[in-house]
């Protein structure tokens, strides 16, 4: 049984000018023990689709339509309550993009792990402290960190810290929205390195790592998905998809961090002018094919589906004529 199974799975932020179509039918299978990297540009829907996939859905995000079942339960029928009791932190844990702008300057950190565990379990305080000390020595973090307060700690370790708080009460999936992002290269090794350890270790099974940088995928996905504009356009074996991109799209990303210089890949994709489109009002056919440079005249009038062959989903005319 998968960890994670979902089936025409479409949430949309409500506005003025009608629905932006941020997650827009998307099926996706994660199987036990993978650690999945899902990549796409900035704006294609990730962080929207994580929060989507744990059925943290807020206004103006709306839940469409779609069934999402994590752990052979049906969460996406669920209500808030039932979601925060038994699905939130105790079977999937969302460590968020902002995750580090969210810590209160004036909380110490034993004050956010008391907040995060007893919630769910009916604990002491000192019975949650000893949790986290446990974890802490698991990860090889200093202990004494529990007592500090976040603006003590730099980003590195605030990032560490914020993501062994998030296992405590060992989720069996845990997803990590852009947690490197903000670092510098030999800081995201350390990050990335933790969630190796929490892998290894066995605290965590399955793991769901977004990215906007091929290059960290490189380093801890085995498994990659791909979005573009609210969409799944390819997904597979990380190295074997790395080494033979089949979507235009994943062909783009993959050959924009062969460049070396970060000035370039700061400027986005070398070899792919543009950006993704609004999401009001999509292109119509495949979404990628004003940027698409193998755009056919069907690309413009009918939208591929995710279609599979040798181990690979692909969504393209012309991977699949
Ligand atoms: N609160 C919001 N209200 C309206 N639109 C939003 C909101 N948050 C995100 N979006 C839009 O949804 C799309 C997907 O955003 P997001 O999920 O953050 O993408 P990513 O994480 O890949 O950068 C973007 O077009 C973005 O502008
Ligand atoms: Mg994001």
């Amino acid at each position: 049984m998968p960890i994670l199974e979902t089936k025409g799975v479409k949430a949309y932020y409500s506005t003025p000018l009608g629905y932006i179509r941020a997650v827009d039918g998307i099926d996706l299978t994660l199987e036990k023990g993978v650690i999945l990297g899902l990549a796409g540009e900035s704006g294609c829907g990730k962080s929207t689709l994580v929060n989507t996939l744990m059925m943290n859905v807020r206004p103006p995000l709306r839940f469409i339509e779609g069934t999402i079942i994590l752990d052979g339960k049906e969460i996406s029928s669920m209500d808030r309550s039932m979601l925060k009791k038994n699905v939130w932190g105790v079977l999937v844990s969302l460590v968020p993009q902002s995750a580090l702008n969210a810590l209160m300057p004036t909380q110490r950190i034993t004050d956010l792990v008391k907040d995060v565990v007893m919630h769910h379990m009916n604990v002491s305080e000192q019975e949650v402290v000893s949790m986290a000390k446990k974890r802490f020595e698991e990860l090889n973090l200093e202990v004494d960190t529990l007592y500090r307060y976040p603006h003590e700690l730099s980003g590195g370790m605030k990032q560490r810290v914020v993501i062994a708080i998030s296992t405590l009460l060992n989720p069996k999936l845990l997803i990590v929205d852009e947690p490197t992002s903000a670092l510098d290269v030999s800081t995201q090794k350390q990050v990335l390195k933790m969630l190796v350890d929490l892998k290894r270790a066995k605290i965590i099974e399955s793991m769901i790592f977004v990215t906007h940088d091929i290059a960290v995928l490189r380093q801890i996905a085995n498994w990659i998905t791909i979005m573009y504009a609210g969409k799944i356009v390819e997904s597979g074996l990380a190295d074997d998809m790395l080494n033979h991109p089949k979507h235009p799209y994943t062909f783009s990303l993959v050959n924009a961090v062969v460049t070396p210089e970060p000035e370039v890949r700061n400027r986005g994709l070398a070899s792919l002018p543009g950006e993704p489109p609004n999401l009001l009002d999509p292109p119509k056919g495949c979404r990628f094919n004003p940027r698409c440079p193998n755009a056919m005249e069907i690309c413009r009038a009918k939208e591929p589906h995710l279609e599979e062959k040798s181990n690979r989903l692909v969504a393209c005319h012309l991977v699949f004529p």
